[in-house]
């Protein structure tokens, strides 16, 4: 019986080293990571909105579900994803969070708002941002009509763009509340403003901004932020537009707002998509 018992242990012991179980494997490149735990939870997050983990497909709008995972378009920003909890992009997360890490580290006062928020992505990396640096004072704000784009106001706004039939768009409150739920982000830091930029901007108890984003892709929506925060952004605090270089008619109330107020800090590209400038003068 001791015998069988061993002749089996053998047979096992030269299967595995044969199935090659026991190799050891060497791993030559060094991690790129930093050893911040602060830096690597904001890294897992920026990952984890964007999806780079598990790579969801892309979506089209009208046909459904479709091709595969593009890493290439995921970093910039180029595609719709299916299931990610934003669109912008590995790139533009890594500008929000160097303009995020510049205000914290240079104490610019104000809270941070995003004004066209699809899931939430974006704003769950900015409160994610708050949360690492132990900040518990400021709000992070959520606007959005949270029922897609609103149809364009030809009168006012003649060349502005019709993105209203996409419904992908048209995000629910409580799904971008859930969302923030998942990361367990969602506390009395985060505030929401449902509805249109020019019924709810005007009105909104926001005192003061560090960080403006912009991602309301037509004039309209863009022009209504600009007029009604770019005040309230504190000096050294950061404006970014998401769609400056892809969406003619947001570039155009960029260019008509800065010429109405002489605002003449530079533009900066971020990744060809996106641009952005700290606010150097008080208008
Ligand atoms: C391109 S998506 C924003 C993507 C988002 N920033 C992200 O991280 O994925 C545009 C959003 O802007 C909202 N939006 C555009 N114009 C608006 C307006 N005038 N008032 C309210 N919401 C608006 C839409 O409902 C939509 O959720």
């Amino acid at each position: 019986m001791m015998k069988l018992y061993l002749i089996i242990l053998s047979c096992a012991s030269m299967c595995f080293s044969t199935c090659g179980f026991t190799d050891i494997v060497y791993t030559n490149t060094a991690s790129t990571l930093s050893n911040d735990p602060k830096e690597l939870y904001i890294d897992l997050i920026k990952k984890t909105v964007a999806n780079t983990i598990y790579e969801d497909a892309a979506i089209d709008s009208r046909i459904g579900v479709q091709g595969s995972y593009s890493a290439t378009l995921r970093e910039g920003g180029l595609d719709w994803p299916n299931i990610a909890h934003t669109m912008i992009g590995v790139k533009r997360l890594n500008n929000v969070h160097a303009c995020l890490k510049d205000i914290l580290e240079n104490n610019i006062p104000g809270d941070l708002i995003e004004t066209g928020v699809w899931r939430g992505g974006t704003t769950i990396l900015m409160r994610a941002i708050l949360k690492a640096y132990n900040d518990e004072t400021r709000h992070v704000w959520v606007a959005d009509s949270f029922a897609g784009l609103p149809p364009p106001n030809r009168r006012k706004y003649p060349k502005d763009i019709d993105l209203s039939s996409f419904s992908i768009l048209a995000v629910p409150l409580e799904q971008v509340q859930a969302n923030f739920q998942k990361y367990g982000l969602l506390d009395n830091q985060v505030i929401f403003l449902r509805g249109l930029f020019k019924d709810t901007l005007p009105s909104a108890p926001i005192q003061q901004l560090a960080l403006l984003r912009l991602d309301g892709d037509m004039y309209e929506s863009t022009m209504d932020a600009l007029v009604n925060l770019y005040p309230k952004l504190s000096v050294g605090g950061y404006i970014i537009i998401d769609d400056y270089w892809c969406i003619e008619a947001c570039a155009r109330a960029v260019h008509d707002y800065r010429a109405l107020h002489n605002i003449s800090e530079p533009i900066l590209d971020i990744d060809g998509m996106g641009s952005y400038w700290q606010k150097m003068n008080d208008i």
